[in-house]
């Protein structure tokens, strides 16, 4: 089963076993993880995270977290939007830090 790493300040402090192919969306609701939301569509770029390991586990981003990604300077695979990544069928772990600004 997948396993995502949530971590803040570069240490771990939420690891949660994930459904195969689970959003990471889901998860954070689901778990109470350290990563901030607003509109939840791929619009305002606040659940940017980067992507410390795993970034093959995770689904290729859509043109719309692609645009979002690009107006803050940055791309897969170190960032994405966590309202908008998935897990690969199959996937191992992932680990995951919201961007501060
Ligand atoms: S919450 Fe706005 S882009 Fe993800």
């Amino acid at each position: 089963m997948p396993t995502v790493v949530f971590e803040k300040k570069g240490k771990p402090v939420l690891t949660v076993s994930a459904p195969e192919g689970g959003s990471i969306q889901d998860m954070c609701d689901d778990h109470a993880a350290p990563v901030p939301f607003s509109c939840r569509s791929a619009c305002c770029g606040t659940c940017r995270v980067e992507v410390l390991e795993g970034a093959d586990n995770l689904d290729a981003p859509e043109d719309e977290e692609l645009d979002v990604l690009d107006a803050f300077g940055q791309a897969p695979p170190k960032h994405r939007l966590a309202c908008c990544a998935k897990l690969k069928t199959g996937g191992g772990t992932v680990r995951v830090q919201a961007v501060d600004e």
